[in-house]
């Protein structure tokens, strides 16, 4: 599991039992998948490669440093557009590609709708964005969709993961690194994480 992190930061603990609480509003929801998705976006930029270029401060010339490779984000619709707006608050020179897909209620396979990458994907980071990783087969065909058009350096970012999404993750994409907030027990029978926090995307949109 060494390509697995699982951030254990106290903040994300607290906001993620936010989440959890069915009695959280929609609004309160958001806000906190915003704040879990800057600290994920903090550990899942922490080893970018930087490089020099030459600045003056007020003071004197100097050798300063700036991010070597641009970043694409790809939320999958529709729950990974709560997390977009604070990646791109980190770096607000990312381009954006989506992808829709949602599950099959009763085969629980990840049904494709809609996919637009941006056209130098595979000179990027692309930070796949989700906050939840459950049997694991949306990330999965939106990771194969991302690399059937080019990129090369993916990590995945969810805000709660299973174990068995995280094992066929790797499986599928042992390429690809995977940042979480917590690890939860299981999937029930309905395919939702236990305790998990319910359908992310129908809290993030009140659509319940
Ligand atoms: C949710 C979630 C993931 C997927 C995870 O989306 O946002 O994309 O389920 O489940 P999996 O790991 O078993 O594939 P959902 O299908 O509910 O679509 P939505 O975001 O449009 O509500
Ligand atoms: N998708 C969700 O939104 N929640 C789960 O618990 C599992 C899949």
């Amino acid at each position: 599991m060494d390509k697995v992190f699982v951030m254990n930061h106290p903040l994300i603990q607290h906001k993620l039992s936010i989440m959890r609480d069915k009695n959280t509003t929609v609004k309160d929801f958001r806000n906190c998948a915003h704040e879990i998705g800057l600290l994920l976006g903090y550990e899942a930029t922490k080893d970018m490669e930087l490089c020099d270029y030459e600045i003056e401060t007020p003071i004197t010339k100097m050798t300063a440093k700036k991010t070597k490779k641009k970043v694409a984000l790809v939320p999958i619709l529709r729950a990974g557009l709560g997390m977009v707006d604070a990646l791109m608050d980190l770096i607000p020179a990312a381009k954006i590609g989506h992808i829709g897909l949602y599950r099959n209620e009763e085969t629980l396979e990840p049904v494709e709708y809609y996919c637009k990458m941006p056209i130098d994907i595979s000179e990027r980071l692309t930070l796949v964005l989700d906050p939840m990783l459950a049997t694991g087969g949306s990330a999965i065909d939106a990771i194969s969709m991302i690399k059937k058009r080019g990129a090369k350096d993916i990590k995945f970012v969810c805000i709660i993961a299973a174990p068995c999404g995280i094992e066929a993750l790797r499986k599928a994409h042992p390429d690809v690194d995977i940042y979480c907030g917590a690890v939860d027990e299981r999937l029930n029978e309905n395919g939702y994480i236990v305790p998990g926090l319910g359908d992310a995307g129908d809290r993030l949109f009140g659509t319940l």
